[in-house]
């Protein structure tokens, strides 16, 4: 999906481009501190990265996914990525985010998601919902500070056959 680069307080919401791997590698998708929740298996090279950003790149037009990078506006560095995907099962958008360790507990997630919930917003949509390992306590404190409200128990699954126990957390907006 396109959108208006926006600005938060702190952080720059720009679109992911092929020349950010390296970075991106180095900084996030290489730590399995950051991937221990994350669909996508730990990168071993910079290639990993690569693809998947040649995959974002490939979706800017569709209509059903937002890929963001959250780049801050101090150094002018990304710090990690996020969006949301149209869930058709449930009619609603399913968000997600991760951020380079360094970067944890700072108030930059909760900055940064609320940011994407208002790009999606301006678009007219209003339904989300979120997801979190019931351990990754800390996502789930994402979840409940932009206003999302739990829902209920589950599972989820990796790429590489990883389940998670998972708290479901929903979001209806005005
Ligand atoms: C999940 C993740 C995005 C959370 O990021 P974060 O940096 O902790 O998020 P925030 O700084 O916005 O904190 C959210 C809330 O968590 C709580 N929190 C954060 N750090 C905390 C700490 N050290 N101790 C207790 N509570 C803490 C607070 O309630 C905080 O709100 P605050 O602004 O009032 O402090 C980050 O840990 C991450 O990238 N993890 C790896 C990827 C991942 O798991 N993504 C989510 C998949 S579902």
């Amino acid at each position: 999906m396109r959108y208006l680069q926006i600005e938060t307080d702190r952080l720059i919401l720009r679109p992911l481009e092929i020349s950010d791997a390296e970075h991106i590698f180095n900084t996030w998708t290489s730590d399995p501190r950051v991937t221990k929740y994350m669909t996508y298996t730990t990168h071993k090279s910079v290639d990993n990265t690569k693809q998947w950003l040649e995959s974002v790149t490939a979706n800017a037009d569709s209509e059903n996914v937002l890929d963001t990078g959250f780049q801050l506006k101090e150094t002018g560095k990304l710090i990690g990525s996020g969006g949301a995907t149209y869930n058709s099962e449930h009619d609603r958008w399913d968000l997600g985010y991760n951020f380079a360790y360094d970067y944890w507990h700072k108030g930059y997630a909760t900055e940064a998601v609320r940011a994407v919930v208002g790009i999606l917003r301006a678009k007219g949509i209003r339904r989300f919902m979120a997801e979190h390992a019931v351990k990754n306590i800390y996502s789930g404190k994402v979840m409940e500070k932009i206003g999302m409200k739990f829902d209920r128990k589950g599972t989820y699954s990796c790429y590489d056959g990883r389940v998670f126990n998972a708290n479901f957390y929903i979001m209806d907006l005005d």
